[in-house]
């Protein structure tokens, strides 16, 4: 089949790709980069270098293709952007999609939300998948659309090495450790705890992007019917069962991972200069986390776990822990 990746060779589209030509389809990925494009044909894919927020250069590639799996890029990168509004960011790529998919006559989407998506009362961050869902919903029937409702991402864990860090060192490091290890602990050398505004016995609905990418290759192989909803997951973990995992991966066995309030969490991240808006959708997302709406239909619908594991993971997060040290 002729399949377009979004997505560039991101975390999902990079191992996307690589399964879907392994498998003999001819795909086409798109970069907003020239430069990328020797790296996406090294791979065997055809680069279509444009901008998700370009209506005619999608219509353009996505014509004659079979199949299109679509993402919306632009979250991280601008966390410390005071001036971006990511709902906005979002709705204007999805139309862009939207219109596109029409226009071109590609009758199967495959859409990368989140868990979260299916509400858009006090998700926080994850609203924009409730957005974007919203808008590709409105294609007409013809159109199927498979919604694909990952959960956190692995990677997401790596904020920690730095609040890991920054809360082992000098007086606040000493009084974090008495806190949380007792003096017995601190006397023995403990330091360090990870931290958010849902932490001790919450879930955490994790997965890795390698087995996201499985996921959406198998669905583009299965029958396309009107619109569907699948949730991926690898891991379903307490925070306390995080720390655990990566504690023990940076030679730090009793790592704990504790909550803390919702404006502390804030006051930490607005003092360091980030977006206000998505310090608040930030916030909402734990505390719907911590009140466990976050997953509550992700419980109803709940998926076979992917293989991928966090002990696996966790050499890449101790590999950047244990940089610079
Ligand atoms: N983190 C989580 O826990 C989580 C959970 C659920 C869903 N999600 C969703 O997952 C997505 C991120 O997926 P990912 O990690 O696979 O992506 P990623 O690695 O961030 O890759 C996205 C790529 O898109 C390309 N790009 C950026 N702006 C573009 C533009 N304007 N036009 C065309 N291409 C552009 C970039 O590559 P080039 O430089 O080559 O253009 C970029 O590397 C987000 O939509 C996020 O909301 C995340």
């Amino acid at each position: 089949m002729k399949i377009i990746v979004t997505g560039s060779l991101g975390n999902i589209s990079k191992p996307l790709t690589k399964e879907l030509i392994k498998k003999g389809h001819t795909v086409t990925v798109i970069s907003s980069k020239a430069e990328r494009k020797k790296e996406i044909e090294a791979m065997g894919a055809k680069a279509a270098i444009g901008t998700m927020q370009d209506i005619d250069f999608l219509t353009k590639t996505f014509t004659g293709a079979d199949i299109a799996y679509l993402m919306e890029a632009g979250g991280p990168e601008n966390m410390f952007n005071k001036s971006y509004d990511l709902n906005k960011a979002t709705t204007e790529i999805v139309t862009a999609y939207k219109k596109a998919v029409e226009a071109s006559g590609i009758k199967k989407v495959v859409h990368l939300s989140s868990v979260g998506a299916h509400t858009d009362k006090g998700m926080g961050l994850v609203e924009l998948h409730h957005i974007a869902e919203g808008i590709l919903k409105q294609l007409p029937n013809d159109v199927s659309i498979k919604f694909m409702r990952p959960g956190g991402f692995f990677y997401n864990l790596l904020v920690n090495v730095e609040i890991i860090k920054t809360l082992s060192k000098g007086l606040l490091g000493a009084i974090m450790a008495i806190r949380y290890y007792g003096v017995r602990g601190f006397l023995q050398g403990k330091r360090g705890v990870m931290v958010a505004n849902y932490g001790g016995d919450n879930m955490n609905i994790l997965v890795s992007p390698d087995d996201i990418a499985s996921v959406i290759s198998e669905e583009m192989e299965k029958p396309f019917e009107g619109r569907s909803v699948r949730y991926i997951a690898s891991e379903e973990l307490t925070c306390n069962e995080v720390a655990e995992i990566l504690g023990e991966a940076i030679g730090k066995p009793y790592l704990k991972w504790p909550a803390i309030s919702n404006k502390m969490l804030a006051n930490t991240m607005l003092k360091r200069g980030m977006n206000e808006k998505m310090v608040k959708g930030i916030v909402e997302m734990g505390a719907a986390a911590r009140a466990g709406k976050l997953y509550e239909d992700y419980y109803q619908h709940r998926p076979v776990l992917s293989h991928t594991k966090l002990k696996d993971y966790a050499k890449e997060f101790a590999l950047e822990f244990n940089k610079n040290n």
